[in-house]
């Protein structure tokens, strides 16, 4: 079984090295963070407080969510912009802290992987928790103000100032929660992708998968 693990912060280049990773391994890719960002999503259209753990808890087991690179399904309800806007951004850091949350979504993740047979798996647990015998787990990181700069370009809505205090926000709950906080596994490669292109980032971690891991 084929298993690859990227993590690492906000911004560092996570997505776009897991999606062009995927495709050159001819692998599947899964994006848990959009899982998180989706149960936060049901959590604020059912009225429910994401700070609430045990509300929270209880709407998990049976929450229907369809996670697939283009297009995240929420209990039948297509949430794939959603997902990426800021009230899911401000809440999603406390929903990941909720130890049920976290529980059920490991259970999924992992048997997304059992039913294909391996997968690229993009973030901030995967090479510690998830999946801690991983073939290769790739730790990205990159200044905070070249993530900040990353994303502010993506969210197009909101201004630098704005994404930077969202994402020093999130790196901060995310680094510091009791269950499987940000970390770099012992073994994972650690890549600072401050400096490089998309270009360069996957050439490096290709070699590194040529090399075995
Ligand atoms: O894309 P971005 O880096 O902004 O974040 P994301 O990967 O969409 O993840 C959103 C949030 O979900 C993170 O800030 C974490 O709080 C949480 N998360 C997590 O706790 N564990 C993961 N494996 C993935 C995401």
């Amino acid at each position: 079984m084929r298993v690859i693990a990227i993590d690492g912060p906000a911004g560092s280049g996570k997505s776009t090295v897991a999606r062009a990773l995927a495709s050159r391994l001819g692998l599947e890719y899964l994006d848990t963070g959009a899982m998180y960002r989706a149960v936060t999503f049901a959590a604020l259209r059912r009225g429910v407080d994401p700070a609430e753990q045990d509300q929270v808890a209880r709407m998990v087991p049976d929450l229907e969510l369809e996670v697939s690179p283009d297009q995240v399904i929420v209990d039948g309800v297509d949430a794939t912009i959603e997902i990426r806007g800021p009230e899911v951004s401000r809440a999603v850091s406390i929903v990941a802290a909720n130890p049920a949350v976290r529980a059920e979504m490991v259970v999924r993740q992992r048997a997304w992987v059992a039913a294909r047979g391996g997968g690229v798996l993009e973030g901030r647990d995967i090479g510690t928790v998830v999946f801690p015998d991983a073939e290769l787990k790739v730790f990205l990181t990159a200044d905070p103000e070249v993530r900040a700069q990353r994303r502010s370009k993506e969210v197009t809505d909101l201004d630098y100032e704005t994404v930077a205090a969202d994402l020093a926000r999130r790196d901060a709950l995310d680094q510091g929660r009791e269950v499987s906080p940000l970390v770099e596994a012992a073994d994972a490669f650690v890549v600072d992708t401050t400096g490089l292109d998309v270009e360069q980032i996957i050439d490096v971690i290709a070699d590194q998968v040529r090399l075995g891991g």
